[in-house]
């Protein structure tokens, strides 16, 4: 495998000989990760090769059968829920919200884990909800019901929903899905943003490769289960590594805007 780190920062959250599966079958074995405090760490992968289910995991959605997750150097398996909500928001892969619900009162609920019996909604709360639909441009759409967008309008509102969670970790599950070119550019940039300007620390899962090498500190490649490669992009992101993680023939460029690396798949190539 190969581990290039450009810079140490102490991991808050780490998956540590991590065993994890479903009805007795095992999708990740044994596997090590130190998520870069403060920096974008990207998981890509194909598809079925474990990267859900490893988000799962470090949410605590998933209980391992073998290993730990430490978040801030305890198991998060002995942290109460409410708790660890407070720290870390998982935007899961394909959520659903309840028939009916407006987008004002879905991004609402990313409040939950600041409430209690004597703590109710709040003007922090308000803030907190405005601020990240302001963030996510979904202002517009507060009064609609969730289930009567369009699916690139329903991603940005969970996007919404996740940070209205104030949390300092927060874990996207294919976040770009159903966006445009533009509004997945948007999203990456507040990701960069979040990541620079506020100190989050973020996880996310992407397929666009391009977009991965440009917008993360940290690239990790999984394939059946296991990580193959981790480092910065511009070390790891090679045509050996893209053929054996992805079984995929490209070539690697300079992206012209940025420099990162940038993936040209050889497939089938004609001049149209
Ligand atoms: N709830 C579940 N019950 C049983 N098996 C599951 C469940 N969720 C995922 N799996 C299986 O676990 C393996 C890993 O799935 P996972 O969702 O983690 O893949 P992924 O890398 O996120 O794929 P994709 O790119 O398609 O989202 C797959 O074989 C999948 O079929
Ligand atoms: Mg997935």
């Amino acid at each position: 495998m190969t581990t290039i780190h450009r810079a140490v920062h102490p991991a808050r959250l780490r998956a540590a000989d991590l065993t994890v599966g479903y009805d007795g079958f095992t999708v990740l074995d044994g596997l090590d990760l130190d998520v870069l405090t403060g920096r974008v760490t990207t998981i890509v992968g194909p598809n079925g090769c474990g990267k859900s289910t490893l988000l799962k995991a470090l949410a605590r959605l998933l209980r391992p059968t073998g290993g730990t997750v430490l978040l801030d150097g305890a198991d998060i398996a002995s942290r109460k829920p409410k708790d660890v909500a407070r720290t870390l928001g998982l935007l899961p892969q394909a959520p659903t919200a309840p028939d009916g619900l407006t987008v004002a009162d879905l991004v609402a609920r990313g409040r939950h884990p600041h409430q209690s019996w004597y703590r109710q909604f709040s003007g922090a709360d308000d803030e907190a909800v405005r601020s990240a639909m302001d963030l996510t441009a979904t202002r517009d759409l507060a009064d609609r019901p969730v289930d009567s967008l369009s699916g690139g309008q329903r991603q940005r509102v969970w996007i919404a929903m996740t940070l209205a969670q104030e949390t300092d970790l927060i874990l996207l599950d294919e976040p770009t899905t159903y966006l445009d070119l533009a509004h997945a550019v948007d999203v990456l940039d507040l990701v960069d943003d979040l990541s620079r300007e506020h100190g989050k620390t973020v996880v996310m899962v992407l397929h666009d490769l391009n977009l991965a090498a440009r917008y993360s500190d940290s690239m990790v490649v999984m394939a059946a289960g296991g990580i193959v490669a981790e480092g910065a992009p511009a070390d790891i992101m090679t045509p050996d590594l893209l053929s054996e993680a992805f079984g995929l023939s490209a070539t690697v460029v300079d992206d012209p805007v940025g420099g990162a690396p940038m993936v040209v798949p050889i497939g089938r190539c004609r001049r149209r």
